[in-house]
């Protein structure tokens, strides 16, 4: 270890006290690689890359024989999902994000209903219920250990406005129950993506909005290069997000389904005016806001 860690001293990544035999970083990394970075920090996102090499094998067996690679050989993804999620969320969600769809604020002052699909972890959720107690608030997603990691956070906030429902929301049937709709990164994994945009805006009372926070992409390629990470983001593709989708018999649409797929496809839906808008404190996503026609 310390032979690599004067490799690195010599290469000027760590720094070294020799008299005390201690290294550490300079202080500047600690803007990208502690819990105080928010969003920036870099070091909760690489714990991706051992979750991602665990699968390595099966996804060259899938590429192979078909199919895909489910949740459940994924044992930390809602954890380090939920981590990721409460760090974005933290920074921007009620500064940034409500305040950028129209009426949203208004609206759940005076109480509004708003649907949370693929809720995850339930962080989103709890913290809209614990801003705007007149309002009413509903997660929904199918796996049993998000959904109890939610109702937990919300317990132990004392919130009586935020529920959390065990629901697989390709088959989501509430017509015409939810003034706002919203969707973080949990459309592009769905099986069957077109089906559960059809269920939100059927969800949603005539006018209502959806927002659907997606990964930021485009359908062509030379595009791409100017989007942060997107070489990280196909290797999550592959190895996560579409082939999750594929072991359900899905799209795989994965991760850079791109901008023009997503606006299509809300269009299919049958949503009108998307309007797609970016995040400071979101790098990696891109937030359209659609009306149900
Ligand atoms: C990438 S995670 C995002 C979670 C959360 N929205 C967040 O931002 O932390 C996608 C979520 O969608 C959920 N999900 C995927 N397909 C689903 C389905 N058909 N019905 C309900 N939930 C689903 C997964 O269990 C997972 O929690």
């Amino acid at each position: 270890v310390r032979e690599w860690l004067n490799g690195l001293t010599v290469a000027g990544i760590v720094e070294h006290d020799p008299t005390h035999a201690t290294y550490w970083l300079p202080a500047e990394h600690a803007a990208s690689l502690t819990e105080a970075a928010g969003p920036e920090n870099l070091a909760r996102m690489m714990q991706l890359i051992p979750l991602l090499a665990g699968v390595e094998q099966d996804i060259v067996r899938c590429f192979r024989d078909g199919g895909g690679v489910g949740y459940e050989a994924f044992p930390r993804f809602h954890e380090l999902m939920a981590a990721d999620s409460r760090a974005v969320h933290d920074a921007g969600l009620l500064d940034l994000v409500v305040p950028m769809v129209p009426g949203l604020h208004e609206s759940l002052t005076a109480g509004a209903r708003l649907a949370d699909i693929g809720c995850g972890s339930g962080h989103a959720i709890n913290l809209l219920a614990r801003a705007y107690p007149a309002s009413g608030f509903v997660g929904y997603d199918f796996s049993e250990e998000v959904v109890t990691a939610a109702r937990t956070e919300a317990s132990e906030w004392g919130l009586t406005n935020a529920e959390f429902v065990l629901q697989d929301v390709a088959e989501l049937q509430l017509p015409d129950s939810f003034d706002f709709a919203t969707a973080f990164d949990a459309i592009h994994d769905q099986a069957h993506p077109a089906r559960v945009l059809a269920n939100i805006a059927a969800a949603l009372k005539p006018g209502g909005t959806f927002l659907m926070v997606d990964i930021q992409a485009s359908s062509h390629v030379e595009q791409n290069a100017e989007i942060p990470w997107s070489a990280f983001l196909y290797t999550v593709s592959l190895m996560h997000c579409m082939t999750v989708s594929l072991s359900l018999d899905g799209d795989g649409l994965g991760t850079v389904w791109g901008r023009e797929t997503a606006v299509r496809m809300l269009g299919e839906a049958g949503f009108s005016e998307v309007d797609v808008r970016n995040v400071e404190t979101d790098p990696f996503n891109s937030f359209y806001i659609a009306r149900k026609a």
